[in-house]
Protein backbone atom coordinates (compact mmCIF):
# COMPACT_ATOMS: atom_id res chain seq x y z
CA UNK A 1 0.00 0.00 0.00
CA UNK A 2 1.34 3.74 -1.17
CA UNK A 3 2.71 5.24 2.21
CA UNK A 4 0.72 8.48 2.83
CA UNK A 5 1.91 11.69 4.23
CA UNK A 6 -1.09 12.80 6.74
CA UNK A 7 -1.88 16.15 8.03
CA UNK A 8 -3.94 16.77 11.19
CA UNK A 9 -4.25 20.49 12.12
CA UNK A 10 -6.73 22.13 14.58
CA UNK A 11 -6.89 24.00 17.84
CA UNK A 12 -5.16 23.28 21.08
CA UNK A 13 -6.69 19.83 23.31
CA UNK A 14 -8.63 18.37 20.12
CA UNK A 15 -6.93 15.65 20.18
CA UNK A 16 -4.38 15.79 16.98
CA UNK A 17 -1.24 14.52 19.18
CA UNK A 18 -2.87 11.56 20.87
CA UNK A 19 -4.43 10.45 17.26
CA UNK A 20 -1.72 11.47 15.57
CA UNK A 21 0.61 8.62 17.83
CA UNK A 22 -2.47 5.98 17.58
CA UNK A 23 -2.45 6.35 13.25
CA UNK A 24 1.44 6.31 13.64
CA UNK A 25 1.59 2.97 15.46
CA UNK A 26 -1.08 1.50 13.87
CA UNK A 27 0.32 2.48 10.28
CA UNK A 28 4.14 2.11 11.18
CA UNK A 29 4.13 5.62 9.96
CA UNK A 30 6.78 8.06 11.97
CA UNK A 31 5.16 10.52 14.28
CA UNK A 32 6.24 14.61 14.14
CA UNK A 33 4.61 16.83 16.78
CA UNK A 34 5.48 20.19 15.06
CA UNK A 35 3.71 21.73 18.34
CA UNK A 36 6.93 20.47 20.10
CA UNK A 37 9.63 22.20 17.80
CA UNK A 38 8.06 25.60 18.43
CA UNK A 39 8.01 25.03 22.27
CA UNK A 40 11.73 24.07 22.05
CA UNK A 41 12.40 26.94 20.15
CA UNK A 42 10.39 29.00 22.94
CA UNK A 43 11.79 27.23 25.79
CA UNK A 44 15.10 27.93 24.53
CA UNK A 45 13.91 31.60 23.76
CA UNK A 46 13.52 31.66 27.53
CA UNK A 47 16.33 29.92 28.56
CA UNK A 48 18.86 32.26 27.48
CA UNK A 49 16.30 35.40 28.05
CA UNK A 50 16.19 36.63 24.36
CA UNK A 51 13.05 38.81 24.02
CA UNK A 52 13.18 40.57 20.96
CA UNK A 53 11.78 38.77 18.23
CA UNK A 54 14.67 39.35 15.14
CA UNK A 55 16.91 38.03 18.00
CA UNK A 56 14.58 35.38 18.76
CA UNK A 57 14.61 34.49 14.74
CA UNK A 58 18.28 34.14 14.79
CA UNK A 59 18.58 32.36 17.30
CA UNK A 60 15.84 29.93 15.56
CA UNK A 61 18.25 29.83 12.59
CA UNK A 62 21.24 28.74 14.28
CA UNK A 63 19.67 26.30 16.29
CA UNK A 64 20.88 22.84 16.25
CA UNK A 65 17.40 20.95 16.43
CA UNK A 66 16.59 17.03 16.24
CA UNK A 67 13.83 14.76 16.85
CA UNK A 68 13.51 11.06 17.77
CA UNK A 69 10.60 8.99 18.70
CA UNK A 70 10.01 8.54 22.10
CA UNK A 71 7.40 6.32 24.60
CA UNK A 72 4.99 8.44 25.03
CA UNK A 73 5.81 11.67 23.08
CA UNK A 74 8.03 12.62 20.39
CA UNK A 75 11.41 13.31 21.71
CA UNK A 76 13.41 16.88 20.85
CA UNK A 77 17.10 17.32 21.43
CA UNK A 78 19.26 20.89 20.75
CA UNK A 79 22.53 20.29 20.44
CA UNK A 80 22.14 16.93 21.42
CA UNK A 81 20.79 17.58 24.64
CA UNK A 82 16.87 16.34 25.51
CA UNK A 83 14.49 18.97 26.22
CA UNK A 84 11.44 17.04 26.11
CA UNK A 85 10.83 17.14 29.57
CA UNK A 86 10.77 21.44 29.56
CA UNK A 87 8.39 21.63 26.97
CA UNK A 88 5.00 21.43 27.89
CA UNK A 89 5.19 24.01 31.26
CA UNK A 90 2.92 27.18 32.30
CA UNK A 91 5.56 28.82 31.20
CA UNK A 92 6.70 27.60 27.60
CA UNK A 93 2.65 27.16 26.90
CA UNK A 94 2.47 31.08 27.85
CA UNK A 95 5.06 32.19 25.31
CA UNK A 96 4.42 30.00 22.54
CA UNK A 97 2.26 31.57 20.76
CA UNK A 98 3.96 34.50 20.76
CA UNK A 99 7.20 33.12 19.06
CA UNK A 100 5.35 31.01 16.87
CA UNK A 101 3.80 33.96 15.56
CA UNK A 102 7.73 35.50 14.32
CA UNK A 103 7.23 34.60 10.33
CA UNK A 104 11.47 33.96 10.40
CA UNK A 105 11.26 31.02 12.74
CA UNK A 106 8.10 29.54 11.21
CA UNK A 107 10.70 29.37 7.92
CA UNK A 108 12.92 27.94 10.05
CA UNK A 109 10.82 25.27 11.31
CA UNK A 110 8.67 24.46 8.29
CA UNK A 111 12.17 23.63 5.99
CA UNK A 112 13.22 21.28 9.17
CA UNK A 113 9.73 19.89 9.14
CA UNK A 114 9.87 19.40 5.50
CA UNK A 115 13.13 17.43 5.61
CA UNK A 116 11.93 15.24 8.02
CA UNK A 117 8.43 14.31 6.46
CA UNK A 118 10.17 13.84 2.76
CA UNK A 119 10.06 10.01 2.44
CA UNK A 120 6.17 9.90 3.14
CA UNK A 121 4.86 7.39 5.69
CA UNK A 122 4.84 10.20 8.10
CA UNK A 123 1.71 11.74 10.36
CA UNK A 124 2.28 15.19 11.22
CA UNK A 125 0.15 17.41 13.56
CA UNK A 126 0.21 21.16 13.65
CA UNK A 127 -1.51 24.54 12.61
CA UNK A 128 -0.34 24.82 8.91
CA UNK A 129 0.48 21.44 8.22
CA UNK A 130 -2.77 21.44 5.17
CA UNK A 131 -2.04 24.99 3.94
CA UNK A 132 2.20 25.33 4.16
CA UNK A 133 4.02 22.57 5.35
CA UNK A 134 2.76 19.82 3.41
CA UNK A 135 -0.09 21.44 0.35
CA UNK A 136 0.06 18.22 -0.87
CA UNK A 137 -0.19 15.67 1.77
CA UNK A 138 -2.34 12.84 0.72
CA UNK A 139 -4.84 13.44 3.72
CA UNK A 140 -5.84 16.32 5.33
CA UNK A 141 -7.94 16.55 8.90
CA UNK A 142 -9.06 19.38 10.41
CA UNK A 143 -9.60 17.88 14.21
CA UNK A 144 -11.88 20.31 16.05
CA UNK A 145 -13.65 20.23 19.91
CA UNK A 146 -15.34 22.62 21.65
CA UNK A 147 -13.42 24.76 23.94
CA UNK A 148 -14.81 23.58 26.77
CA UNK A 149 -14.50 20.16 26.01
CA UNK A 150 -10.73 20.68 25.24
CA UNK A 151 -10.39 22.62 28.50
CA UNK A 152 -11.89 19.31 30.30
CA UNK A 153 -9.43 17.21 28.86
CA UNK A 154 -6.29 19.12 29.48
CA UNK A 155 -7.52 19.73 32.76
CA UNK A 156 -7.62 16.07 33.17
CA UNK A 157 -4.46 15.70 31.61
CA UNK A 158 -2.52 17.76 34.35
CA UNK A 159 -3.91 15.58 37.02
CA UNK A 160 -7.47 17.58 37.82
CA UNK A 161 -7.30 19.62 40.95
CA UNK A 162 -3.55 18.71 42.13
CA UNK A 163 -2.30 20.90 38.77
CA UNK A 164 -3.37 24.17 40.77
CA UNK A 165 -5.72 25.16 37.82
CA UNK A 166 -9.50 25.63 37.21
CA UNK A 167 -10.69 24.74 34.34
CA UNK A 168 -11.93 27.94 33.45
CA UNK A 169 -8.39 28.80 33.80
CA UNK A 170 -7.57 26.36 31.05
CA UNK A 171 -10.27 27.17 28.86
CA UNK A 172 -9.40 30.93 29.59
CA UNK A 173 -5.98 30.32 28.25
CA UNK A 174 -6.82 27.81 25.66
CA UNK A 175 -9.63 30.72 23.84
CA UNK A 176 -6.49 33.21 24.11
CA UNK A 177 -4.37 30.52 22.09
CA UNK A 178 -7.13 30.14 19.51
CA UNK A 179 -7.21 33.53 18.88
CA UNK A 180 -3.70 34.12 18.54
CA UNK A 181 -3.58 30.89 16.72
CA UNK A 182 -5.95 31.62 14.49
CA UNK A 183 -5.59 35.48 13.83
CA UNK A 184 -2.06 36.03 13.31
CA UNK A 185 -0.38 37.28 10.28
CA UNK A 186 2.27 34.48 9.63
CA UNK A 187 0.64 31.04 8.77
CA UNK A 188 -2.72 31.10 11.00
CA UNK A 189 -4.64 28.48 11.89
CA UNK A 190 -7.42 27.36 9.12
CA UNK A 191 -7.98 24.63 7.28
CA UNK A 192 -7.22 23.65 4.40
CA UNK A 193 -9.53 23.84 1.52
CA UNK A 194 -9.31 20.54 0.78
CA UNK A 195 -9.32 19.47 4.91
CA UNK A 196 -11.65 16.90 6.30
CA UNK A 197 -13.37 18.84 9.34
CA UNK A 198 -13.93 16.29 11.86
CA UNK A 199 -15.41 17.43 15.58
CA UNK A 200 -14.60 15.03 18.66
CA UNK A 201 -16.35 16.44 21.01
CA UNK A 202 -18.25 13.24 21.17
CA UNK A 203 -16.04 10.74 20.31
CA UNK A 204 -13.36 8.62 22.18
CA UNK A 205 -10.12 8.52 21.16
CA UNK A 206 -10.12 5.78 19.26
CA UNK A 207 -12.96 6.11 17.41
CA UNK A 208 -11.40 9.34 16.01
CA UNK A 209 -8.72 7.00 15.14
CA UNK A 210 -11.01 4.52 13.54
CA UNK A 211 -12.58 7.84 11.40
CA UNK A 212 -9.33 9.07 10.07
CA UNK A 213 -8.02 5.54 9.79
CA UNK A 214 -11.43 4.68 7.23
CA UNK A 215 -10.20 8.13 5.37
CA UNK A 216 -6.61 6.80 5.35
CA UNK A 217 -7.44 3.38 4.18
CA UNK A 218 -9.96 5.11 0.95
CA UNK A 219 -7.18 7.49 -0.35
CA UNK A 220 -4.62 4.25 0.11
CA UNK A 221 -7.21 2.37 -2.39
CA UNK A 222 -7.94 5.38 -4.59
CA UNK A 223 -3.98 5.45 -5.42
CA UNK A 224 -2.88 1.88 -5.38
O1 LIG B 1 -0.75 20.52 22.31
P1 LIG B 1 -1.22 21.92 22.09
O2 LIG B 1 -2.25 22.00 21.01
O3 LIG B 1 -1.54 22.66 23.33
O4 LIG B 1 -0.04 22.75 21.52
P2 LIG B 1 1.07 22.31 20.51
O5 LIG B 1 0.54 21.52 19.38
O6 LIG B 1 2.19 21.77 21.31
O7 LIG B 1 1.47 23.73 19.90
C1 LIG B 1 1.91 24.77 20.75
C2 LIG B 1 1.82 26.08 20.00
O8 LIG B 1 2.73 26.05 18.90
C3 LIG B 1 0.47 26.42 19.39
O9 LIG B 1 -0.38 27.11 20.29
C4 LIG B 1 0.86 27.30 18.21
O10 LIG B 1 1.05 28.64 18.64
C5 LIG B 1 2.22 26.77 17.80
N1 LIG B 1 2.20 25.90 16.62
C6 LIG B 1 2.23 26.51 15.38
O11 LIG B 1 2.18 27.74 15.30
N2 LIG B 1 2.29 25.76 14.25
C7 LIG B 1 2.35 24.43 14.31
N3 LIG B 1 2.45 23.73 13.17
C8 LIG B 1 2.30 23.77 15.56
C9 LIG B 1 2.21 24.55 16.71
O1 LIG C 1 -2.52 17.61 20.44
P1 LIG C 1 -3.75 18.31 20.95
O2 LIG C 1 -3.45 19.50 21.77
O3 LIG C 1 -4.71 18.61 19.84
O4 LIG C 1 -4.53 17.30 21.91
P2 LIG C 1 -4.00 16.01 22.72
O5 LIG C 1 -2.86 16.44 23.57
O6 LIG C 1 -3.79 14.88 21.79
O7 LIG C 1 -5.29 15.65 23.59
C1 LIG C 1 -5.60 16.37 24.76
C2 LIG C 1 -6.22 15.41 25.77
O8 LIG C 1 -7.54 15.06 25.34
C3 LIG C 1 -5.45 14.11 25.93
O9 LIG C 1 -5.39 13.79 27.30
C4 LIG C 1 -6.32 13.09 25.21
O10 LIG C 1 -6.23 11.81 25.77
C5 LIG C 1 -7.71 13.66 25.39
N1 LIG C 1 -8.68 13.29 24.34
C6 LIG C 1 -9.82 12.58 24.65
O11 LIG C 1 -10.01 12.25 25.81
N2 LIG C 1 -10.72 12.22 23.68
C7 LIG C 1 -10.55 12.58 22.41
N3 LIG C 1 -11.46 12.24 21.49
C8 LIG C 1 -9.40 13.31 22.05
C9 LIG C 1 -8.47 13.66 23.05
Amino acid sequence: MKRLSIAIDGPAGAGKSSVAKILARRMGYTYLDTGAMYRAVTYEALRRGIEEEAAIAAMAAGLDMTVAPGEGRMRVFLSGEEVTDHLRTAEVSGAVSRVSAIPDVRTVMVALQRKLSAAGGTVLDGRDIGTVVLPKADVKIFLTASPRTRAIRRYKELGGSEAGLSVDEIEADIRRRDLLDSTRAASPLVAAEDAVHLDNSDLTLEETAEAIMKICREKAGEER
